[in-house]
């Protein structure tokens, strides 16, 4: 394996972006590198997404145009990894014969090895949770929790990745099955990891100069481990993360509105490093929708958890999730989501169109009954609704100082600086740029700094805002970058230890 490169592209959620660093981490570790085209690679991954069909076309689309470069190159390993093995199973040889390895999301601590069995045997191999269903036994369970417990914890640093912000898994799983959602299906049942292995991983993130943790779990708010036969809830879990020393941020997502517990609250309004920021999906605003999507809470259930949220926590940066056009959705639901987006007023939304999704519920039980059209026509009117309220809610920031995680240059800057790169010029110092970075609730904020701001706290005055973005300009610095400003090459010796070890290196 040593010598050889890969290429790994990521589809879908958060949780995918963070297995994609894991199984880097490993392969960087057996001394693999990895390469920014396809077709200089020895072994082309993609981490997948099933959550809509739109997610799965893309990857088949992405698999047709290597077809050509396996015939000339059959040496090449071609794997699809992630949610969609899991779902399609041998399926996926059937639609994209030319692929020689399928590894499911609770496989992916076994990919290097079936990496070297593809090279060896010359045939197909497949790694997907039969081993890991409901029905397997205890121990097998137990076994194959242990080794991805060990794959979470090597995180070996990936190539290129800034560690700045990193997320940490909470919990693997899910055991809601919303009727319309494949997650339980790929991901298998809610486990939560142990507390004491979350803090260690803070810990070791936090000595590499990350600053900002993000925990992850389908519905972190349902976490409970065991310790000394206690249960650690999710709050507790919170505070803990809170108390390492180095992490100066703690995001969580996603929370799942029932069973919700005000110790939360209470925790977030208490630690100060725990940004006021909740993403909880609603996913409708009408109380038949939800009972048919079995999401086990009323509307007026989920209003009176905003409403506690805003109690508790007067600044709170509200995100969540709707589903537009789901099966027997009437433009009298619909309205009455619409409603709850103007009353909730979210920061931000997510909106997606139904998908049926083979296996679940509702596809089984359920008619996908909204036309593609109406579908699409809900998902823009919603859109505009928030459209409208981002606006409102960012420019109410105008004139207020907020604080600010420094992330790196904006989009048009970067692509400013690529294009100067590319025609020759001498960008190296340039002493100001358009910076860009995060308030607590989540908030794109750009403005002009200078490069030794990057990975720094900083204090920024809210100038302006649109929709989507805050601009500002920088007070003061609250405490300087630790990390590297810069991320180290592709491929290279990742990001040194700061703190505990000097390691020579300034
Ligand atoms: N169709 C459309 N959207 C879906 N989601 C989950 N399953 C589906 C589906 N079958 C959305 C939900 C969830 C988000 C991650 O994706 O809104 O919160
Ligand atoms: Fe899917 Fe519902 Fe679980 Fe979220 S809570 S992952 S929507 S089943």
């Amino acid at each position: 394996m040593a010598d050889s490169t890969y290429y790994l592209e990521t589809f879908g959620c958060q949780m995918n972006v963070l297995d994609s660093q894991l199984v880097e981490g490993q392969l960087v570790q057996r001394g693999m590198r990895r390469v920014d085209s396809f077709r200089d690679a020895d072994v082309i991954l993609f981490n997948t997404c099933s959550v809509r069909q739109h997610a799965e076309d893309k990857v088949l689309s992405r698999l047709g145009q290597l077809k050509n470069l396996k015939r000339r190159r059959p040496e090449t390993i071609v794997g699809v990894i992630g949610c969609m093995a899991e779902r399609e199973r041998e399926g996926v040889f059937i639609k994209a014969p030319h692929v020689d390895l399928l590894c499911g999301p609770g496989e992916l601590n076994r990919l290097p090895a079936l990496i070297d069995e593809v090279r060896d045997r010359h045939e197909q191999v497949v790694a997907l949770a039969g081993s890991l269903s409901r029905r397997t036994e205890v121990l097998q369970r137990a076994l194959e929790y242990d080794s991805l417990e060990a794959l979470d914890l090597s995180r070996a640093p990936a190539a290129g990745a800034s560690e700045l912000q990193s997320y940490i898994r909470v919990q693997r799983g899910c055991d809601k099955f919303c009727t319309y959602c494949v997650v339980p299906f790929t991901r298998g049942p809610e486990r939560s990891r142990p507390a004491a292995h979350i803090v260690q991983e803070a810990r070791l993130l936090a000595q590499r100069g990350c600053r900002e943790v993000t925990l992850l779990g389908q519905t972190v708010n349902s976490y409970v481990s065991q310790e000394d036969g206690r249960p650690v809830q999710f709050a507790q879990l919170l505070e803990r993360v809170h108390d390492v020393e180095g992490i100066d941020r703690v995001r969580f997502v996603t929370s799942f509105p029932a069973d919700w517990d005000d110790d939360i609250f209470r925790v977030m309004r208490d630690c100060p490093k725990i940004c006021t920021y909740l993403h909880i999906p609603a996913q409708s605003g009408a109380d038949r929708i939800l009972k048919s999507m079995r999401r086990t809470y009323s509307v007026a259930d989920y209003l009176r958890l905003m409403d506690t949220a805003r109690r508790y926590l007067p600044d709170v940066s509200l995100a969540g999730d709707f589903i537009v056009g789901f099966c027997g959705e009437t433009d009298a639901d619909f309205a009455a989501t619409i409603e709850l987006v103007r009353r909730v007023q979210y920061q931000n939304i997510f909106v997606f169109k139904y998908s049926p999704r083979p296996g679940t519920a509702a596809d089984r039980n359920l008619d996908d009954d909204v036309p593609a059209d109406v579908k699409l026509h809900r998902n823009h009117e919603l859109l505009a609704v928030q459209h409208q309220i981002g606006l409102a809610q960012k420019q109410a920031l105008v004139g207020r100082t907020v604080e600010v995680l420094v992330e790196g240059y904006s989009k048009l800057a970067r692509r400013l600086q690529e294009s100067e790169q590319d025609r020759g010029a001498e960008v190296t110092n340039r002493p100001s740029r358009q910076l860009v970075g995060r308030t607590p609730g989540d908030q794109i904020t750009v403005f002009n700094g200078d490069e030794s701001l990057i990975g720094a706290l900083a204090r920024v005055r809210i100038t302006s805002a649109s929709a989507l973005t805050l601009f500002g300009e920088v007070l003061s610095v609250i405490s300087p970058h630790r990390a590297p400003p810069t991320a180290p090459p592709v491929g290279s010796t990742p990001l040194r230890v700061l703190g505990a070890q000097p390691s020579g290196a300034s």
